[in-house]
């Protein structure tokens, strides 16, 4: 049998399984299943108060589920399907076959159409939308990666597929459409640029707002978090830190999330880095160069200052 159709099984028997997505790889379950998603809880150790992303194959089935307005549907339209760029939106939730743990009783709902083949075609098959977070333990690394994730949660789930390296590498960019001005609540994969320019006018971020803690409960300051403490916008380590550099440097470094200084090419290594330097016996910190705050820039930033809150 075809991995995938195994999966889809797995699926329908109220089971987790984890596959990629451009993003990083993501914990699916059936999101109309209240005992499968409380099962995504128990395996990431996250908080029942934290809600989920549901992920669609497409407009149509993400209408099924929230109150689209005209301007919610042009944007899904060319974020989602033109553009294919990892853009999650906020919308009013119609409640309607989607279990309650998903949006943690919120009367909004998250949606995202991911862009991985391997993900698109388990959604499409599966024939409903599928609820899924980062497959990884609560507040730890994102996986970007197969590997990533069976060292993290191999034992506690019954699938993986594997689908190599994640071409973002970071998470989608959370933008909520329910209050006016739109508001990002998380910087990701999409620019605040990029939406301004489709928009014709300004976004806020949650930070503006200082709104976090009520709009998106996830995302608490430490996050992201690898076991080591996390040192960021060092130009050099200190004695046994490990030293992740970003393009030309005179010190010695350990690895280096971009020769060229490619903020995308940044952003893909970021989380496996973390993860390979996360080595107690032989580091006793991980410093990180600073980082320029611009593009996707803004998004690394976001989650490095996170793994570095203590
Ligand atoms: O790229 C991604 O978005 C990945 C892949 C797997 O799709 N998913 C992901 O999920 O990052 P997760 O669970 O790690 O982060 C989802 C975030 C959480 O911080 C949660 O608080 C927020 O989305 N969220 C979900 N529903 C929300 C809602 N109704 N209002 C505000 N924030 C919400
Ligand atoms: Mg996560």
């Amino acid at each position: 049998m075809e991995k995938i159709d195994l999966a889809v099984e797995i699926l329908k028997k109220g089971e987790v399984v984890a596959a990629p997505t451009e993003t990083v790889y993501g914990l699916f379950a059936d999101a109309s299943n209240d005992v499968a998603i409380q099962k995504i809880y128990e395996i990431k150790g996250r908080p029942i108060c934290n809600p989920l992303i549901v992920h669609v194959s497409d407009v149509e089935r993400a209408k099924e589920t929230a109150k689209f307005s005209e301007i919610a549907e042009s944007i899904a339209q060319y974020f989602w399907i033109e553009k294919e760029l990892p853009l999650t939106i906020i919308l009013p939730n119609l409640n309607k076959n989607i279990s309650k743990f998903v949006t943690a009783g919120l009367s909004s709902i998250a949606l995202r159409r991911p862009n991985h083949k391997i993900s698109r075609l388990l959604i499409e098959k599966f024939g409903s939308s599928l609820a899924a977070p980062s497959a990884n333990t609560s507040t730890f690394v994102s996986p970007t990666s197969f590997e990533m994730v069976k060292s993290d949660l191999g034992a506690k789930i019954p699938l993986i597929l594997d689908g190599g390296s994640c071409s973002v590498g970071l998470e989608s960019t959370i933008l909520d459409l329910t209050q006016k001005p739109f508001v990002i609540l998380r910087p990701g994969g999409v620019s605040k640029k990029e939406i301004e320019t489709f928009l014709g006018e300004d976004v806020l971020t949650s930070a503006e707002l200082n709104i976090q803690a009520i709009k998106a409960p996830g995302m608490m300051e430490k996050h992201y978090s690898p076991n080591l403490p996390v040192r960021i916008n060092s130009l050099f380590p200190q004695e046994d830190e490990a030293f992740i550099a970003f393009g030309k440097t005179n010190e010695p470094y350990d690895l280096n999330l971009s020769l060229s200084g490619d903020l995308k090419e940044a952003a893909q290594n970021l989380f496996r880095f973390l993860k390979l330097l996360d080595n107690k016996s032989k580091f006793s910190g991980i410093a990180i160069m600073p980082i320029p705050n611009f593009d996707i820039g803004v998004a690394i930033n976001d989650r490095i200052t996170r793994a570095s809150a203590t």
